[in-house]
């Protein structure tokens, strides 16, 4: 299974780039002038295909059960929209968050691998262990504690992992059991779907380091961002390294000064959000470390956004994704706004210098 973005001659190609999928309707601000709230399908669907037509090699789909932005707000569902993108698109990567306490491990697993089998090939999970406690009440999910919740999901993703494989899965764990399932077909294009992990607390690089094969970090400071990857490849590992994904919003513009313009204005436009982030704050599980970072980093965006500094002019924001490449990253997951409107104009700008750089690196 090819896990970095190396070629045949094992040369660097550069990193890969991707973009969040719009199921949560808006990322910036949900009262953008040129860019309301909209989380239907047609929405998404047209970004995903656009975002394929544009050059982008990979989607991450959140899981969320209700919107981030509050209660009223509609919130797309991620596996479902996943299945439904697998078959419309034909080369583009595709990848569906999932909270292990939303499903059992096993149907997890199938799950998945029908969707490997409808993308041919395309699919990956992202484990991710959550933060929305009003959520999971609603829902009537189990939420335990914050470091439980990653006792439970190792227990959880062992058994992914060995299903995913097309493996049968014996396991009698504190939480669950299994009994020689063998889910079939497995994929029949590689070993098995890509497991990434979005979670930073120290539990989190634990489970990374033991059992996930692409670690994403919120979008903060490269300083910080390398003392991260230098962590969790110091742990101890069996089986092929832990590669890296980088959350960032993007502002991009032809001059630096042009950009500091774009970034203040969708500061003002954020002032109107005063509600929604109040609310937001009232439902995060206190001991959830993301949370922490955020407060660290003021930004624009979610899962960090503007805080990993892609704001700048083009040949700015293709250099620090050249110097994040460096340190490690292998995949950014990009977020902008108005989304489709940027989308087109990093690709149109941004692309081709990362990629000019990566050829002559
Ligand atoms: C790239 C990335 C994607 C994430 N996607 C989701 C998501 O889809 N749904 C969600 O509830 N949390 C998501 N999270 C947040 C994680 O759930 C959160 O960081 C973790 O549960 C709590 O962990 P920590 O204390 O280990 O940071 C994401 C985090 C990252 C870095």
């Amino acid at each position: 299974m090819t896990l970095v973005s190396d070629d045949t001659a094992g040369r660097d190609v550069g990193p890969r780039i991707g973009v969040w999928a719009l199921e949560e309707g808006a990322f910036g601000s949900p009262h953008h002038p040129d860019d309301p709230h909209d989380a239907s399908w047609e929405r998404i669907k047209g970004q995903v295909l656009l975002a394929e037509e544009l050059g982008f090699d990979s989607t991450l789909i959140a899981q969320l059960f209700i919107s981030p932005w509050g209660e009223e707000y509609d919130q797309g569902e991620a596996w479902s929209l996943a299945a439904a993108l697998a078959a419309l698109t034909e080369r583009i990567e595709i990848i569906a968050a999932i909270k292990p306490y939303a499903y059992p491990p096993a149907i997890a697993a199938k799950m998945a691998l029908q969707i490997e089998e409808i993308s041919k090939g395309r699919f990956a999970i992202n484990f991710v262990n959550g933060w929305f406690v009003l959520e999971a009440r609603r829902l009537g999910l189990q939420f335990y504690e914050h470091d439980e919740r990653y006792d439970y999901g190792r227990e959880w993703i062992t058994i992914v992992r060995e299903l995913l494989a097309g493996r049968p899965s014996t396991f009698d764990g504190r939480w669950f059991r299994t009994d020689g399932y063998v889910p079939r077909p497995a994929s029949r294009w590689r070993e098995r779907p890509r497991i990434y992990a979005g979670g930073e607390s120290p539990p989190a690089r634990a489970l990374v380091a033991d059992t996930v094969d692409t670690w994403f970090m919120n979008g903060q400071p490269i300083e910080r961002v390398a003392q991260l990857i230098e962590d969790v490849r110091a742990r101890p590992r069996v089986g092929p390294p832990v590669t890296f994904g980088l959350s960032a919003f993007v502002i991009a513009r032809e001059t630096d000064e042009e950009a500091d313009e774009a970034h203040r204005e969708a500061w003002e436009i954020g002032k109107s959000d005063a509600a929604e982030q109040a609310w937001l704050a009232a439902q995060v599980d206190p001991r959830v470390q993301m949370f922490q970072t955020y407060a660290r980093y003021p930004h624009i965006g979610s899962n960090g956004g503007t805080a990993a500094g892609l704001v700048g002019s083009y040949d700015t924001v293709a250099e620090r994704i050249r110097a994040f490449h460096e340190l490690g990253i292998e995949l950014f997951m990009l977020q902008f706004q108005p989304f489709e409107d940027e989308m087109r104009r990093f690709a149109e700008h941004v692309m081709p210098r990362v990629r000019a750089t990566s050829v002559s690196a």
